[in-house]
């Protein structure tokens, strides 16, 4: 890992090595992995981000399919819908594109979805199956994706200090569990943690996924820290990750730049995912 230090960790890159690996290996299959993405509403995020899992599915050889319900869907229609793309032996694997409307309990509708089809990793029956380390899991994309990334730069977690901003359950508490599981050191700060440099200093790596523009500054790291910035916040059509990158960068350290890295790698895993759903029911 020594020539990581002053170097963008480039998960456009990686996300592009999962993407051929996975292509090869569909296109010796006679039969394709089928999935598809519930919309609800039309926010533009949501749409952006469905275009580009489109894409990719289509890149690496999985059939898409997309299915939009109008933003005043009850819960008991779009639960109908989860009932029956559980059941449908067709469909490998989908996700339920979130945010969903207010009226509508997103646990609800996450704990319906069939783990084994649960292709984002939000079920708890896969959260857990994490924690357990049992093998048979599908993992949400982002923490995956940051796993992936550690890999590709032999950057190995083992005997590592590392320090994440940020408990939500699709990034902080499940890449806590994956580095655990990798036997890495792993202490889960938030926004309200006192002193929150006493614990970033003494990083090895630095995960930060809180939505709080360059929160991260160079006096809170030492020169030697990795980051990894999973923050998107946009203000005023400009988009903001959580640490000061342009003087970490200076500062000499590793750093994944914002935005780009996290979709890109979120929606290769997707991918993955998908496909260990489908080999998993052949
Ligand atoms: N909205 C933003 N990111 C995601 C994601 O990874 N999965 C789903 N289902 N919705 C999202």
């Amino acid at each position: 890992m020594n020539n990581t230090r002053k170097m963008i960790l480039d998960g456009k890159i990686v996300a592009q090595a999962i993407y051929e690996e996975i292509k090869t290996e569909i296109s010796s299959s006679s039969k394709k992995p089928k999935l598809w993405v519930i919309l609800v509403g039309n926010n533009p995020s949501s749409l952006r981000y469905i275009k580009q899992k489109q894409k990719w599915a289509e890149f690496v050889g999985i059939e898409f399919e997309l299915f939009s319900f109008e933003s005043d869907v009850s819960e008991k229609e779009l639960l109908e819908k989860v009932t029956f793309l559980n059941k449908d032996d067709t469909i490998h694997g989908y996700i339920v594109q979130l945010p969903l409307p207010k009226h509508i309990n997103e646990k609800n509708i996450i704990n319906s979805i069939l783990p084994e089809k649960d292709v984002d990793g939000f079920h708890p029956q896969n959260q857990g199956k994490i924690v357990i380390w049992d093998d048979s899991w599908m993992a949400p994309c982002t923490p995956a994706g940051m796993m992936e990334l550690l890999k590709y730069y032999k950057i190995d977690a083992l005997w590592k200090n590392i320090v994440i901003i940020g408990r939500s359950n699709i990034v902080g508490k499940p890449i806590a569990n994956l580095l655990i599981n990798a036997s890495a050191t792993v202490t889960i700060c938030n926004s309200k943690t006192q002193n929150i440099e006493f614990y970033t200093k003494n990083a090895d790596i630095i995960i930060t996924a809180m939505g709080a523009p360059h929160f991260l500054t160079v006096d809170k790291i030492n020169p030697k820290s990795i980051i990894l910035d999973v923050g998107f916040t946009i203000i005023d059509e400009k988009i903001y990750g959580d640490s000061d990158f342009e003087n970490i960068i200076k500062n000499g350290n590793a750093i994944t730049p914002v935005p780009g890295w996290v979709w890109a790698l979120t929606v290769s895993c997707l991918m993955k995912n998908t496909l260990k759903a489908f080999k998993n029911r052949k």
